[in-house]
């Protein structure tokens, strides 16, 4: 019944009067009322007025931002994302993408261009094994299903293809100054926004599809003490309190088709290394490179068109490392 009454605020877009409500649905008015506290406690936000009645506001939250979801994409003019799956809980956006191409493959069927997201993950996946925190109305959880006719040693450029789309995205939205931090994790004021988890599904050694992952903080308004250093969200970074999800993910999937389409011409990040190189936070600062054993200093030049890091050692020599090898720290702090 709550849903219900939720479905009709959201038709209405405009005041619904408790009496109307109660009439649709043949209920009282005193359970009519019941309901809508039950949705305000869950986080919707319903202004209610004397004589007017019910109105529910944006940002939307569990079913209502799936319905605003599924109406932009029908209207987003795309040649890549087909379908978009939204759910308000999944243990992972990206078990669930893998899930499905597993189920899709063993019909024959290709489920590339789907777009897999939810209101909120209770496993969400981190990379290197580590959780990610992604409670519900707060972010925007992703999975993007591409397969493109690529070797699987070159699927984690997809990495940085989408930590493009992510850095556009919300530069053209927010005013705020978005960099990457190579490989992949967007970063506001020294702070993560954003990380991204590329995982690939194989099938009788055959790659049978790519999920990008993608995580942005949204609406956070602090994080827990072992993250206040290291973290942030658009609405910390660009004090939107209205920071909208659904228009953060078209104009993330509209960035995204730009940069997969430039990807696909040469198989690599030829055409896009400049551009990366441009908004690489790293690029030109020293940084410290943490194997399985070491740790070294380095001055990062940029990427190259494998997505590589390249480095100058403190010796002169010039050397390149992979994603999967090392991780990079700022000498002055997370990113910087
Ligand atoms: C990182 O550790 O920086 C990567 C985090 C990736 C999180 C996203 S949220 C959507 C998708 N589903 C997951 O379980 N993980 C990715």
């Amino acid at each position: 019944m709550k849903n219900k009454i939720l479905r009709l605020l959201y038709q209405r877009g405009d005041f619904l009067s408790g009496e109307e409500i109660s009439q649709e649905l043949q209920i009282s008015r005193a359970a009519v009322w019941k309901h809508i506290a039950k949705l305000k406690e869950e986080g919707q936000q319903i202004e209610a007025v004397t004589n007017k009645g019910y109105r529910l506001k944006r940002p939307y939250r569990g079913q209502a931002y799936g319905w605003e979801l599924e109406e932009r994409f029908a209207s987003l003019r795309s040649g890549l994302w087909k379908e978009l799956v939204f759910e308000e809980i999944l243990d992972s956006s990206n078990l669930e993408a893998k899930r499905r191409i597993q189920n899709a493959s063993a019909k024959g069927e290709d489920i590339s261009g789907t777009v897999v997201t939810c209101e909120m993950q209770t496993a969400g996946r981190g990379r290197r094994g580590r959780r990610w925190e992604s409670p519900a109305g707060s972010g925007i959880w992703v999975s993007l299903v591409l397969k493109p006719d690529i070797g699987p040693d070159k699927a984690s450029m997809m990495t940085l293809v989408a930590g493009m789309a992510v850095r556009k995205a919300l530069s053209d939205l927010f005013p705020l100054k978005a960099g990457i931090k190579w490989p992949n994790d967007i970063i506001v004021d020294d702070r993560k926004i954003c990380g991204i988890l590329t995982e690939m599904t194989v099938e009788d050694m055959e790659m049978t599809g790519i999920v990008v992952g993608i995580g942005i903080n949204v609406s956070n308004e602090a994080f827990p003490e072992e993250l206040r250093d290291v973290a942030t969200s658009v609405n910390m970074a660009a004090h939107d309190k209205e920071a909208d999800r659904a228009s953060i993910l078209m104009c993330l999937l509209g960035a995204m088709e730009e940069y997969y389409e430039r990807f696909l011409k040469t198989g690599d990040l030829t055409g896009l290394m400049d551009e990366y190189n441009e908004h690489c936070i790293n690029a030109g600062r020293v940084v410290h490179v943490i194997g399985v054993d070491t740790d070294w200093t380095a001055r990062a030049i940029g990427i190259d068109r494998n997505g590589g890091l390249r480095l100058i050692k403190e010796d002169g020599e010039e050397t390149t490392v992979s994603s999967g090898e090392v991780t990079i720290r700022g000498v002055m702090g997370y990113a910087k």
